[in-house]
């Protein structure tokens, strides 16, 4: 172990990174002290804005060998406390390393910088004629680095999958400094250990993520969006089922929110109003996606009709415009205000589908008897079985948002749910991995820290 000071290690990373590439004290703004959560913002002992990948290896080497941790950093969205340092921390952003490096319309991949945020990369794919099919409220501030370190989920997953199953290629540092270059076009290549798997969903504990290659689908040239009524759970999971039975993978959104989130959602829309004249007791915006550009979801209304006939749904209402669509999401993508308007505790919970009624009025209930006044809001990508809760910390103020996790977690338990369905566990879930993990998988865990990482320098206190 080398005995450098921390002056000495500074001095180190300066001559690979410049003077402009390394802040420190109050030089390092608050972006870089605390993530979407607003949890435990902490300056960190410095700021390290590479701009290359070799950069990036170069500045890993001289931590290791001065063993200083340190803290991979993207947008800053994440829900977990993944990317909060603690002030004896480096942090390293992947803000400087961003931009498409190249289309490749025979592979149908696209090949991105870290740093690049997902809306970017969306839109490139969008104007190659393409679609990257990974979507989510934080598209304009996350990157596609993080996006992959905590193998983010979002609004698309029913139709294609968590971002895991939107990579070919990884290029990862290892804590040594060490290039790890997987930038593999290939749909099948089965040459031994799947490699870039292992850093998907590992939230910069096992390597930091510099380069990918993205898998980009056919685009979906026509979008139709409904807001749906039921009056149970049981009808929502029948109008998912009946309409991927007709429609495939056409599907592509189906986001569920009890009538608390609805009415949150509503609230801090510009308009301040439901689209329907009533109130009901569950409500689904589900969206479905063409490749016909000429598809005017015809169709897609008819079955609608036959479900509303059958009594599947109370009501709906269909978007009839961009404009109306947009209207529509943004009740559903309120989330993003969490954090200025309540203090939130959010679970991001997956159950199995048929179970997961029952476990949001159970829940409901036991909250209730436990912190009378309680206020909680329940919504979801329920067709990847994922639920949602946040309870506001403001209706519990004497109430450590410690034992609501503990309490909710509990609850889990007997569904053999995870506690993590799409956010990862960064620093706020860890202490309960083991309600998800059994011993021996976390003693695996604990071997693929130690043989990638063995001085433990990145992002310690994460996840294991
Ligand atoms: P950060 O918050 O910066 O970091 C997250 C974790 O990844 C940290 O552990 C960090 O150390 C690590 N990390 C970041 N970059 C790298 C890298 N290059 N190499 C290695 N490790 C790295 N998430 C979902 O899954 N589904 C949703 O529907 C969803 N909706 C959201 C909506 C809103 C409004 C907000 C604010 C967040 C939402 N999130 C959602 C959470 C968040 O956006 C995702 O977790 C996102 O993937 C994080 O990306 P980021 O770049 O902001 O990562
Ligand atoms: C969402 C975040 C909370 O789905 O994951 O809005
Ligand atoms: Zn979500």
């Amino acid at each position: 172990m080398s005995s450098a000071s921390f002056d000495d290690t500074l001095a180190a990373l300066r001559e690979v990174l410049g003077d402009d590439g390394v802040r420190v004290g109050a030089a390092i703004g608050e972006r870089s002290m605390t993530d979407w959560t607003k949890h435990a913002a902490t300056r960190p002992a410095a700021l390290l804005l590479p701009r290359t990948v070799e950069q990036v290896a170069r500045a890993l080497a001289i931590c290791n060998e001065a063993r200083r941790t340190v803290v991979p950093q993207g947008g800053m969205t994440g829900l977990s406390g993944g990317a909060i340092p603690r002030a004896s921390d480096i942090a390293l952003s992947l803000d400087r390393m961003a931009g498409i490096e190249e289309i490749d319309t025979a592979s149908a991949t696209m090949t991105v910088l870290a740093g690049t945020t997902l809306q970017t990369a969306q839109e490139a794919a969008l104007e190659a004629g393409f679609e990257l099919a990974l979507d989510l409220g934080a598209r304009g501030s996350c990157q596609i680095g993080g996006n992959l370190a905590t193998n983010a989920g979002g609004n698309r997953v029913i139709q294609s999958g968590t971002a895991r199953e939107q990579i070919l290629g990884l290029e990862v540092v290892l804590a040594s400094g060490a290039i790890l270059s997987s930038m593999n076009k290939m749909v099948k290549n089965n040459t031994g250990y799947d490699l870039k798997h292992l850093f998907i969903g590992s939230e910069g504990t096992l390597g930091i993520i510099t380069r990918a290659v993205l898998r980009l689908r056919p685009r979906r040239a026509a979008r139709h969006t409904v807001l749906v009524a039921f009056d149970a759970y049981d009808k929502a999971v029948e109008l998912l089922r009946r309409l991927s039975a007709k429609f495939g993978t056409d599907v592509s959104a189906f986001e569920l929110m009890w009538p608390d989130f609805f009415r949150l959602g509503v609230s801090l829309t510009s308009s301040g109003r439901s689209p329907f004249a009533e109130a009901y007791p569950l409500y689904a915006l589900v969206e479905h996606a063409s490749f016909d550009a000429a598809d005017d979801g015809e169709s897609f209304a008819a079955v609608l009709g036959e479900l509303l006939e059958e009594g599947v749904m109370l009501d709906a209402v269909i978007a009839q415009s961009v404009g109306d669509a947009e209207a529509l999401w943004a009740i559903r993508e309120c989330t993003a205000e969490f954090p200025v308007k309540l203090d939130p505790v959010n679970f991001d919970v997956s159950l199995p589908t048929g179970a997961l009624g029952e476990f949001v009025d159970r829940c409901r209930v036991a909250l209730d008897e436990k912190w009378p006044g309680n206020v909680s809001y329940f919504f979801g990508h329920i067709g990847d079985s994922n639920l949602h809760l946040t309870v506001d910390g403001r209706s519990v103020p004497d109430v450590s948002h410690h034992a609501i996790y503990a309490f909710v977690y509990d609850m889990l338990k007997p569904y053999g749910g995870s506690v993590s369905a799409e956010h990862g566990i960064g620093l706020l879930k860890r202490e309960f991995l083991a309600v998800s993990r059994s011993p021996e998988e976390l003693a695996a865990m604990i071997a693929i820290k130690a043989a990638l990482d063995p001085n433990g320098i990145l992002n310690p206190g994460k996840v294991i």
